[in-house]
């Protein structure tokens, strides 16, 4: 049965849409903490769009369970990383444009760069996991860069538009895994799962933790919803 590590982002980007203090991502961490998640996943973006610096140390700060980092390679986040020391920083590809994460990180690509920077983290204590698609060349990289951790990039199988597409997006999923696996690296996944396509992948033999975020924030809204507006109509009157 996989782990779960719960994307706290979203409670952030509430916030920032005011600048105030409300709603804490702090307090939605060690409530999610509380309910069960074995940890807590948050990325400190190079534009600072949701989670912020101070953030990251009050996690680091109160967490009894895992703090996993999101992050890039940019030297200016590698550096508040090394600083604040998660359990684990989970290196993803970073575009300012994008609206979250688009694909996986290239490892093959930015071999050089990564080497550095993975060395770094490892370097303060902090596992290392790469964010990466189910393929079998980035997985050779990964190990070549001695990562113990990858994270296959679950999108397109999220995104499938048919069936047929969705089965065959889960066999790679589970193939990436089985050969990842059988090269000694513990292999996460997560990125679009929602409460109804989630259970397919948390089946794949092998897979270790499930990092979700935006499907369990946008639950909790109509979760909580009802007694918010109860609360406050009692204060009306
Ligand atoms: N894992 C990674 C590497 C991500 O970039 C994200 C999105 O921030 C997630 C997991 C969570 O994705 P979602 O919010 O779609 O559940």
């Amino acid at each position: 049965m996989p782990l779960l590590g719960v994307n706290i982002d979203h409670i952030a980007t509430i916030r920032q849409q005011r600048r105030e203090f409300d709603p804490d991502p702090l307090k939605g961490a060690l409530i999610c903490q509380e309910a069960g998640a074995d940890s807590i996943v948050a990325h400190l973006r190079e534009d600072r769009r949701h989670i912020n610096d101070r953030d990251v140390i009050a996690l680091k700060k109160a967490l009894k369970i895992r703090f996993n980092l999101e992050m890039s390679a940019a030297p200016g986040v590698v550096k508040v990383a090394c600083q604040v020391r998660p359990d684990q920083a989970t290196l993803v590809p970073e575009r300012r444009q994008e609206l979250t994460t688009e694909g996986g990180l290239d490892v093959v690509r930015h071999f050089r760069q990564l080497k550095g920077v993975c060395a770094r983290l490892a370097d303060k204590g902090i596992a290392v996991s790469l964010f990466i698609d189910a393929n079998f060349v980035q997985i050779d990289s990964a190990k070549k860069l001695g990562v113990s951790i990858i994270e296959l990039h679950t999108g397109p199988y999220a995104e499938a538009l048919n069936a047929k597409a969705r089965k065959a997006e889960l066999k790679k999923l589970a193939l990436a895994t089985q050969y990842a696996r059988s090269l000694g690296i513990t292999v996460n996944a997560g990125h679009g799962l929602k409460y109804h396509n989630t259970v397919d992948v948390a089946r794949i033999p092998g897979m270790y933790e499930l990092n979700i975020g935006h499907s369990i924030i946008a639950s909790a809204v109509f979760l909580g919803l009802h007694q918010a507006v109860r609360e406050m109509k009692e204060l009306a009157r």
